[in-house]
């Protein structure tokens, strides 16, 4: 793209403030720039005005979950059609490390984050330990594990895995991508510019994992290991089970294309999203969508019907997905802390949320699919998440659970 396509498109979308700097640029600094203004979808700003307000759901319906007293009755038989699968290379993993962990509040990708008391113990470490409890399981069969970065943290999060030897796994069943990106613009949809010559960005959603690794071409590594299953899981849940045989197989048995862990709810008004049907196909109902007819709805056993809240650990059937890979999933607006620079050039690191980041969602992604089955996990064994500095999710809570599953920190 050339400066004079550059600003026609820019005008087209009122934000021609993005080539303020222009002149003064490197030759190199420029063609980066229009580069970018040609790759970026300036259209997607136009949802800023659609923050705060609700989304225009369906109407929801409870989703029974498979719970752990039935896991455990056929815990064998659930572990051993999962090893099966994990032995003839079915199931690969995929670590979603695209996000900025803006909450924790550390500049360097939340994997590198040590929770080490005595020796370092750093979270990618905690989830390399983690999957190879399941290789072991599987009598050392290597899974595939696909790591998605962002741009933002794609080189740091490669270096350091490659400093620390990838913590024993092996190199050659890792492979990374990058997820895509989206712009980040103010309250009133101007793109920020983090620099003069560069819009502001933010990896764009939990969702972006598919379309990205389609985009790098990963599908024919998938044909070509016969890759059937893809487990997604989030960086900062340090009691991560990955891949874990007895989900596998519990979803495979159940004839769904997905499979979801939840784990059972600690209060009825508890903020996590709830697995459920929305018009009839699965779903994720927010804490905040919960009406209180909801909240007190009961099944058939007594117990609450909205009773399980998801924890980003999802088994995706890869056929399935690739067949609703056409459809375009919603943006969702957020409020997020963005840093851009000021009317003198000057960065600024924002204490407080100062815009909007647009995000595809991985509750929209299931809704796609047909069916998906909500797996009951014990909580305090496979829930630690590390959001926040403090307080609830945080380093200090995840420890705890640590402490509790005899992780040695
Ligand atoms: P969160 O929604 O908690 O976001 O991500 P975050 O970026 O880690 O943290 P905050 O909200 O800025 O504090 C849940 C999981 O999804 C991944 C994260 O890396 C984490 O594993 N994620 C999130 C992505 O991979 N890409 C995204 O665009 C967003």
């Amino acid at each position: 793209m050339n400066l004079e396509e550059a600003k026609k498109k820019l005008e087209t979308f009122g934000q021609e403030h993005v080539l303020k700097y222009y002149d003064e640029l490197t030759d190199a600094e420029k063609q980066e720039l229009l580069t970018q203004i040609d790759e970026t979808d300036f259209a997607v700003l136009e949802n800023c005005k659609n923050l705060g307000k609700s989304e225009g759901r369906g109407e929801f319906s409870p989703l029974a979950a498979m719970q752990v007293s039935e896991i455990e009755k056929r815990r064998d038989e659930f572990a051993s059609a999962g090893i099966k699968a994990l032995k003839e290379g079915k199931v690969a993993a995929c670590l979603l490390a695209g996000g900025m962990g803006t909450r924790l509040g550390s500049d360097n990708p939340k994997g590198m984050y040590d929770i080490g008391l005595t020796k370092p113990v750093f979270i990618f470490q905690r989830i390399i330990e983690n999957l190879l409890d399941t290789v072991k399981q599987a009598d050392g069969s290597y899974i595939r594990l696909f790591i998605m970065t962002s741009e933002k943290n794609n080189d740091a999060t490669i270096n350091f895995l490659k400093k620390h030897n990838f913590f024993g796994y092996p190199e050659e069943k890792i492979t990374f991508f990058k997820q895509d990106m989206a712009p980040a613009s103010d309250y009133n949809g101007k793109v920020y510019m983090e620099g003069k010559g560069r819009i502001s960005t933010s990896p764009n959603g939990n969702a972006g994992w598919y379309a990205s690794m389609l985009k790098a071409g990963l599908r024919d590594l998938i044909q070509k290991e016969g890759i059937e299953w893809i487990d997604i899981f989030a960086v900062d849940n340090v009691l991560q089970r990955i891949a874990d045989p007895c989900f596998v197989g519990a979803t495979l048995l159940s004839g769904v294309t997905c499979g979801a862990k939840v784990v059972r709810k600690n209060a009825p008004d508890e903020k996590v999203g709830v697995m459920c049907l929305e018009d009839g196909k699965p779903s994720i109902v927010e804490y905040y969508e919960l009406s209180q007819e909801m909240m007190d709805a009961k099944d058939e056993n007594g117990d609450p019907a909205y009773n399980y809240g998801v924890i980003l650990n999802y088994l995706f059937n890869e056929k399935a997905l690739y067949e609703i890979a056409k459809n375009t999933l919603p943006l969702h607006v957020v409020e997020k802390k963005i840093p851009y620079i000021d009317e003198n050039a000057n960065l600024v690191k924002p204490e407080a949320p100062n815009g909007c980041k647009f995000e595809q969602l991985v509750l929209d992604m299931i809704h796609e699919l047909p069916t998906c089955l909500p797996y009951e996990v014990v909580r305090e064994k496979e829930f630690a998440p590390i959001k926040n500095k403090e307080g609830v999710d945080s380093v200090e809570s995840a420890r705890e659970l640590c402490k509790l599953n005899g992780i040695e920190l």
